[in-house]
């Protein structure tokens, strides 16, 4: 089983399974991890589901489409590492990966 660790801004952890077909924001909505609204549902219209994972945690991820990266741009707290969970299956997950919440826009 591929579990990783989400990290709340606060610094709680809670881990979950990944799933193959179904998108990290999924496990994590679905898991009621606090302050994460992902509200357009996974359509790639919100960034609300913006989260940092370690590349080297998301081995063979399709990379940021323009779309995502458009969106992440009006994200208040980018970096390096931003990704919309909706927008990547967890099966990409590396077994033990941290994905990190951004602090509330
Ligand atoms: S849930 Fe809206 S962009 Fe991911």
């Amino acid at each position: 089983m591929t579990t990783f660790t989400v990290v709340a801004h606060d610094g709680l952890e809670q881990v979950f399974s990944t799933e193959a077909g179904v998108s990290i924001m999924e496990i994590i909505r679905d898991g009621g991890v606090e302050n994460f609204p992902a509200i357009c549902g996974g359509c790639c219209s919100c960034a609300t589901c913006h989260v940092y994972i370690d590349p080297a945690s998301l081995k063979g991820a399709p990379s940021v489409s323009e779309d995502e990266n458009e969106l992440l741009d009006s994200a208040e707290h980018r970096r390096s590492t931003s990704r919309l969970s909706c927008q990547v299956l967890s099966e990409f997950l590396q077994d033990g990966a941290r994905v990190e919440l951004p602090p509330a826009d």
